[in-house]
């Protein structure tokens, strides 16, 4: 497919009449007022247990600890208990969406648009400033829901799952940060559960554990749902986002090309952030060894202001409005070329600096994506 994909584009690459089933948006390049984003609303939280089981709880919920001085984030390597990378399905966040609207939750009546998890979205809106990583979705179009989906082809998984050695720890770092920053009871501390365990350590890391939450809003006309992981809350959990943290490491930050390297990464924990209505980002900055030197709470929504005026800078109305476009366009796409076929299969396919193309699937690519939301009931 992918060939017969490429050869297409390579065949009429500016004129989509000759290229019935592929369709493209092309970056915005005009400046203008962003679409209104909704304060996002949240649904329904869930778990998922060390077996990576979905159940509606909060059992994996963990509150937020200031961090030991000096933590190391090297500890516990051995005993992390890492779940493989896979294809991050939608099944479960249909789940709990399927759970929301059979209890009638108000913040449902109005419909909705789009579904999908955080990382999906916050790749699309994050698009026009992506320079290196191009990303493919599958996007199915069901009662006039879009339902959005990361899709990774094997060669990716492969490579998350083979990292070298060096990137494995550096990836487990963030992992033993959040393990210092949070505790299982809220304004608990941490104390030291086997020998060995530094002061303030909260835990092996288990990555297969996670604590969800579900929210809707609105971007432009289009009503969201969507679903991410949320590191930890401040206090007790109220049903509200408004004590929500998100956790982060960074490199500790040594001159001014550190600095506009940091800015930029800010946009990604920025949209991921506030697309959960996440108000709050707490960054651990640690050495290349990986020990913790500062901290700093950067308030989610005065992150866009840091980066005004810079260089490097990045607007997030630019963001919104192309995300809002690529939502209209996926819509009216799925309407045009569906022939009112619900279980159609389109891929998305983002380049970097050009903008995304969207193409049917055919029999074969439909199938896998497909077959085991159908087994579930889900479509
Ligand atoms: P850091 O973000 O502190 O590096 P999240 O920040 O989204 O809660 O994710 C927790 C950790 O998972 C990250 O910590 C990072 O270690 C790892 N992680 C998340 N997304 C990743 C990605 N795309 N590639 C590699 N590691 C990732
Ligand atoms: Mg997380
Ligand atoms: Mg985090």
């Amino acid at each position: 497919l992918r060939e017969t994909m490429s050869k297409r584009r390579a065949d009429s690459p500016d004129s989509p009449a000759k290229r019935p089933r592929t369709c493209s948006l092309p970056y915005p390049t005009t400046s203008g007022a962003s679409p209104p984003f909704q304060q996002p609303t949240p649904l329904l939280s869930f778990s998922y247990t060390p077996a990576h089981e979905l159940v509606f709880n909060d059992s994996a919920l963990r509150y937020y600890v200031p961090p030991p001085a000096r933590a190391k984030l090297s500890h516990g390597y051995d005993r992390w208990i890492r779940r493989p990378e896979e294809r991050s399905r939608i099944d479960s966040l249909l789940r709990a969406l399927s759970r929301a609207q059979s209890q009638k939750h108000p913040a449902l009546a109005s419909g909705v648009g789009a579904v999908g998890w955080r990382g999906v979205l916050t790749r699309i809106l994050t698009a026009p400033y992506e320079e290196r990583e191009g990303w493919e979705m599958n996007v199915m179009c069901v009662k006039g829901v879009l339902y959005l989906e990361e899709h990774r082809s094997e060669e990716m998984l492969r490579e998350k799952n083979d990292l070298a050695p060096r990137q494995r720890m550096q990836t487990y770092y963030g992992y033993a940060f959040e393990s210092y920053c949070t505790c299982d009871s809220p304004h608990g501390t941490n104390i030291p559960q086997r020998p060995g365990d530094p002061m303030g350590w909260g835990g092996d890391v288990d990555t297969n554990v996670q604590w969800c939450s579900v929210v809707r809003t609105k971007l432009g006309d289009t009503r969201l749902v969507i679903g991410g992981e949320v590191d930890c809350v401040r206090g007790k959990f109220t049903g509200k986002t408004d004590n929500f943290v998100e956790l982060k490491t960074s490199m500790t930050i040594r001159g001014a090309q550190d600095e506009a390297r940091f800015e930029k990464k800010l946009l990604k924990f920025y949209m991921q952030s506030f697309l959960l209505g996440v108000p709050e980002v707490f960054v651990g900055f640690r050495t290349p060894s990986g020990e913790i030197s500062t901290t700093q709470t950067f308030r989610t929504v005065e992150i866009p202001r840091m980066v005004r005026g810079k260089p490097h800078a990045w607007d997030p109305s630019m963001c919104f409005r192309w995300g809002d476009s690529f939502l209209r366009f996926l819509q009216a796409e799925c309407r045009a070329q569906g022939d009112g076929d619900e279980s159609r299969v389109w891929r998305v396919t983002f380049r970097p600096g050009v903008g995304v193309d969207i193409a049917l699937l055919d029999e074969a690519g439909v199938d896998e994506v497909v077959a085991a939301r159908r087994r579930m009931g889900l479509l």
